[in-house]
């Protein structure tokens, strides 16, 4: 036997599996190989490698880690019911339009998704056509329409509209519960047999995302503003088709080129141009002039592949 190789029951830790920095990676990955879910395995080999990669790129210091562990830890106390800092997080790092684009490509065929946001924690109450979904009298009255369609442009009678937007202030509902009454600017529409659908609101105001938690230090200590260019948010949905969720942007609104969420695409940006006329008004019950936003959501067939 040759001596370099050493006697056969010495320990060699590459053999045996002992984490080392140079195989911390395959080491780890290794000890989830026994999982029976084939995806959880995977996504947890590879979520291994990626993290351990990290590390060592930036070589993290005991302090960076520590303050990590802080900082993941206060975002969990800083997430209730009514605020979510987790999803915060994963908007303000892009991972959430990141998810989002991956699930729901569309090649162009249908409206494009956007990121959800963590203000849709409540469910919006049922409407009829027409109605004001504003119910705290603030804001620039607008007039909200469209119709909703497949990929060949086929009206969807009966397809559902989820809708929920900040007030005047740039405030959700759920973030101020004893200012605002409580489903304010928040409605779930049913088209009519045609696609259409209409409903009274505020043109939207931009806003901050909340930036009083631990998200919000990290957005001070890079530099960044926490600004979200003004928007609706949609959820449509039918039968047999499926369903999108998307925001609807203002056009002249700030900070369209520096979403805090990176959650703005150029197909969803729409005019919201002032209306005088009276008679439209008079059938809308809304005060001549005033603001119209139209869109006309798309959507793909169930069984259309992406
Ligand atoms: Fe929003």
């Amino acid at each position: 036997m040759d001596a370099s190789e050493g006697p056969p029951d010495v320990d060699r830790p590459a053999d045996k599996g002992r984490f080392s920095e140079a195989h911390s990676a395959e080491v780890v990955a290794a000890s989830f190989a026994s999982a029976t879910d084939p995806r959880l395995r995977q996504i947890l080999s590879s979520l291994v490698h990626h993290l351990h990669a990290f590390v060592k790129d930036v070589e993290l210091t005991e302090p960076e880690w520590e303050l990590a562990i802080d900082f993941l830890t206060r975002t969990g106390h800083r997430s209730d019911d009514r605020r979510q800092e987790f999803i915060l997080l994963s908007d303000v790092l892009g991972i959430s339009m990141l998810v989002e684009t991956i699930n729901h490509r569309t090649g162009g065929r249908s409206t494009e998704s956007t990121v959800l946001g963590p203000f849709h924690m409540v469910a919006s109450p049922p409407r009829g056509l027409g109605d004001s979904i504003a119910l705290d009298g603030k804001g620039t009255p607008c007039l909200v329409s469209g119709r909703v369609t497949g990929p060949d442009r086929e009206p969807i009678p009966g397809a559902r509209l989820d809708v929920w937007q900040a007030n005047a202030d740039g405030f959700y509902d759920v973030q101020q519960p004893d200012v605002q009454p409580e489903l304010n600017l928040r409605g779930l529409f049913t088209a009519d047999d045609e696609g259409r659908y209409w409903f009274r609101s505020i043109v939207p105001r931009y806003y901050p995302i909340p930036d009083d938690g631990p998200v919000g230090e990290l957005l001070a200590a890079t530099g960044r503003h926490p600004y979200r260019p003004a928007h609706l948010h949609f959820i449509v949905s039918a039968n047999g088709y499926r369903p999108v969720t998307t925001h609807v942007f203002v056009a002249d609104s700030p900070y369209l080129d520096s979403d805090a969420v990176f959650g703005v695409k150029d197909s969803l940006i729409r005019d919201v141009a002032e209306v005088d006329d009276p008679d439209r008004a008079a059938a809308a019950g809304l005060p001549n002039p005033f603001r119209a936003l139209a869109f006309d959501p798309v959507l793909l067939r169930e069984t259309t592949t992406p």
